[in-house]
């Protein structure tokens, strides 16, 4: 079935094609370099990211996904009736099924996603499992303005939920600001279903962004794919590694592209100087303890009304509301 058939809107305002060089051009000139992480989005970096969630030491997906097994009720009972469902970054939806299952009434579904094939494959599952749930799907990228399809009812609140720690893709100030984006979307009534990862130990966390079989680094180096095919540079893959490291001071996983050895790669008309061992930053997967998330909701003037969690600790599900609307 054609995307059309789904009345996907294309609010995809990413940049287009000489736009894309220009980001490249400019995150590759930034020092230290770095480059945005919605550039591993493509086709084949949205199926590598689903089988890194396969992978044994990729805990995040399977916590999370066991927790909204335990708790899908409770959490639906949480956000009540008729409520409008949006979900930032959707990829296969497959938490948003335990979800949906549970949701009194909801009134639409409404998945973001960057990634046009996923998103479509999701509707087109949804539609089966779900016939009587309206769906509208947007393909978008979730951090700019989004114009929300109009609901064919109207909801009681709008509750966006954001699993899969993607919070965590965002440094502090970032995240503030996401948040206070989505604090505005979803109205007075609304709230945020969030899924953050924990702080744990370094081993566990490092483990699960270097996995045994390589999926990640096949998943990171696919970014410099997609720019070979889709600006012309010419990075040669075998000159590159991925490397993952956590910094505890930051409580952050930092994911790097390293340069092998000294080399010029082409992009656009110019080249670029790489040294050996010289990095590309390109992903932030920041690890926050309760209290952590707890002060950063605050700072975009949220407040975290309740928090799931498996009984180790591991992922949380947290939602949060106005500050307002917890005081009143
Ligand atoms: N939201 C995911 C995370 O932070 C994204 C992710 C998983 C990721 N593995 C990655 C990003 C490897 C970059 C590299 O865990």
């Amino acid at each position: 079935m054609s995307v059309q058939a789904f009345g996907l809107s294309d609010d995809d305002r990413r940049p287009p094609l000489n736009d894309l060089l220009e980001v490249v051009q400019h995150g590759l000139a930034h020092k230290p370099k770095r480059l945005p992480s919605w550039l591993f989005y493509d086709e084949r970096g949205s199926q590598l990211f689903e089988q890194i969630c396969e992978q044994p030491e990729y805990y995040l997906t399977r916590c999370e996904i066991a927790l909204m097994a335990e708790h899908a009720g409770s959490i639906a009972d949480s956000l009540g009736a008729d409520v409008r469902l949006v979900e930032y970054g959707s990829g296969n939806a497959q938490k948003t099924h335990l979800l949906l299952q549970y949701l009194h009434e909801p009134v639409t579904y409404v998945p973001v996603e960057i990634s046009a094939e996923p998103l479509r494959q999701s509707i087109e599952r949804l539609s089966d499992e779900f016939p009587l749930l309206p769906l509208q799907p947007l393909c978008a990228d979730f951090t700019k303005p989004l114009r929300l399809p109009i609901p064919p009812r109207a909801p009681r609140r709008t509750v966006l939920y954001f699993p899969g720690s993607t919070i965590g893709n965002f440094d502090s100030h970032e995240a503030v600001s996401l948040l206070r984006k989505m604090r505005n979307e979803m109205g007075d009534a609304g709230g945020i279903l969030v899924g953050v990862d924990l702080k744990k130990d370094t081993a566990s966390i490092e483990a699960a962004y270097n996995d045994r079989a390589g999926v990640t680094e096949a998943f990171t180096l696919n970014m410099l794919v997609r720019l070979n095919r889709e600006i012309g540079s010419d990075f040669e893959l075998a000159k590159f590694t991925h490397r993952a490291h956590y910094n505890p001071m930051a409580g952050r996983i930092e994911t790097h592209i390293v340069s092998q050895c000294d080399q010029q790669v082409k992009v656009g008309r110019s080249k670029v100087v790489f040294r050996t061992d010289e990095a590309i930053q390109v992903e932030y997967s920041c690890k926050y303890s309760l209290a952590d998330f707890a002060t950063l909701a605050a700072r975009a003037g949220l407040a975290v009304k309740k928090v799931w969690s498996d009984p180790q600790q591991m992922f949380s599900v947290q939602y949060l509301v106005r500050t307002s609307a917890l005081a009143g």
